[in-house]
């Protein structure tokens, strides 16, 4: 029998070849301008699901933009793989800060990917690592080695919060029915040493608009008399954290759940190298809530961050203006146990109440969504921790991340499994930035490691 590493051998040129077409696909989910390519990005992974060997392979219309469903059922007995991932991408820009075009993907080498990495908007997250779900599974099919049944569900809005998965799932629940849920669309420390995401954050994101006088006023004639919304904007952001960067917001913390000594240390033995680390982002300093890591500070803790601000005369030149309006957008980065909704409503109630009587002030809820942990005794983990120590040589190192897929704890809550996020990206592929990219390294040691998963997986449940 051909092994997976001669099949990926012979194989290698097409595998890339294949993602550089569905990467050149600009289907960004933000800007309704590009839905044409979201639905030729749906169709493109249609199409390969079926070659892949998917007995049936369909789009499913949703209220937003399509999902595509695949699957393969061998035998009914078996157990079922339910594989998630998205095809939707972010917004390219800024997009002059991009050396190549974000959708004309190209390969180049770099320090930490010296075999390779393809660069384009979508290559780390998540087309690249969604395709070597597809390119494993055609391996499997082409070896006769599928051990089990698979599902395949990939949708096109994750990037604007999955608005309408929700209703997918409840409309799709025994369609979707499984017993875990596999999500490549995280990272891992590094080529060197693999790991394995075991938490995710949850998050609120809010827009604020802080209304002062009925219109712009000259800054000579006004100025000093009226309040200027963006001074009393930034006033009321800065004191959302105190001076040790704990967020003031009361009722914030409440039901956070703190971490044992013993499980802090044990998330202090992952190798980090904070010089690394500041030399790579090129600061002189860390920034962050006291009496917490790095490490910590960005995925046990939750945060509040300003994603951006905006209002008055921003063109060329001095133009002298109180503005009437100003605006930012805000995120909240949570953990287990807050819920998305309800510190979207402590913000609201507080944001009010900070501001002054001279200015309005009004909050929209954007989208949001719970955090999730998951325990490292299940089968499903094991099966993954013995797939990477397979093709690693190393056992991977359990690890929460900071980011977020609200769509985890939504599985959780409708479907009743648990996921495992096989993570093969690593922080320093630019993902949202401009420049992302994915080592065609990590690209080939996934599609490598995915059918050991579902080896393991299997025979683990018997
Ligand atoms: N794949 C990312 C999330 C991620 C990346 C988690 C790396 C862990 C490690 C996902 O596509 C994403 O960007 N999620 C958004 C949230 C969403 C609601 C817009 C995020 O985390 O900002
Ligand atoms: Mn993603
Ligand atoms: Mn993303």
């Amino acid at each position: 029998m051909t092994t997976t590493k001669e099949y990926i051998q012979e194989n290698k040129d097409r595998f890339i070849q294949e993602l550089i077409e569905l990467l050149k696909i600009p289907s960004i989910s933000a800007d309704s301008a590009y839905k044409n390519d979201i639905l030729q990005a749906a169709d493109n992974i249609k199409i390969r699901l079926q070659e892949a060997g998917c007995s049936i392979v369909e789009i499913c219309e949703t209220p937003g933009n399509p999902v595509v469903y695949g699957e393969k059922i061998i035998d009914s007995t078996l157990p079922t793989v339910l594989v998630y991932g998205h095809y939707d991408v972010q917004p390219a820009d800024p997009i002059e800060l991009w050396e190549s075009p974000p959708f004309e993907p190209v390969i180049k080498k770099t320090k930490t990917h010296p075999e390779g990495a393809i660069f384009a908007r979508g290559a780390c997250d998540d087309k690249g690592q969604l395709y070597m779900h597809v390119k494993a599974l055609e391996y499997m099919t082409a070896t006769e080695s599928l051990p089990c049944n698979v599902k395949f569900m990939i949708e096109g809005e994750e990037e604007v919060g999955s608005k309408n998965l929700e209703w997918f799932i409840k409309q799709n629940q025994e369609k979707l029915a499984n017993d875990v849920i596999l999500i490549s669309d995280t990272g891992m420390i590094s080529n060197s040493q693999p790991s394995i995401t075991t938490g995710l954050r949850g998050l609120s994101y809010v827009e604020v608009e802080v209304t002062g006088p009925n219109r712009d006023l000259h800054s000579g004639l006004y100025g000093g008399a009226v309040a200027n919304p963006i001074n009393i904007l930034t006033q009321m952001i800065a004191s959302l954290h105190d001076k040790n960067n704990h967020i003031t917001i009361p009722g914030f913390y409440d039901k956070v759940v703190e971490l044992s000594k013993e499980e802090r240390a044990e998330m202090g033995k992952a190798p980090f190298s904070l010089d690394d680390y500041k030399q790579a982002l090129e600061i002189e300093d860390i920034h962050g809530e006291k009496g917490y890591t790095t490490n910590e500070r960005n995925s046990i803790r939750p945060t509040l961050d300003v994603n951006g601000i905006w209002g008055g005369y921003i063109g060329e030149g001095a133009k002298t203006v109180i503005p009437s309006k100003a605006f930012a957008k805000i995120s909240m980065r949570l953990v287990p146990n807050q819920d998305w909704e309800e510190i979207t409503e402590l913000f609201t109630k507080h944001f009010k109440s900070i501001a002054p009587k001279s200015v309005k002030v009004k909050v929209t809820p954007h989208h949001g969504g719970q955090g999730y942990v998951t325990p490292i005794e299940s089968i499903g983990y094991q099966a993954a921790s013995k797939a990477y120590e397979a093709t690693f040589g190393i056992k991977p190192i359990p690890q929460r991340s900071g980011g977020s897929i609200p769509i985890v704890s939504l599985f959780e809550q409708e479907l009743k499994s648990k996921t495992i996020l096989m993570g093969f990206g690593l922080d320093s592929d630019a993902i949202h930035s401009p420049n992302e990219h994915f080592g065609v390294f990590n690209y080939l040691k996934g599609i490598e490691t995915i059918p050991l998963f579902y080896k393991y997986f299997t025979e683990l449940s018997k």
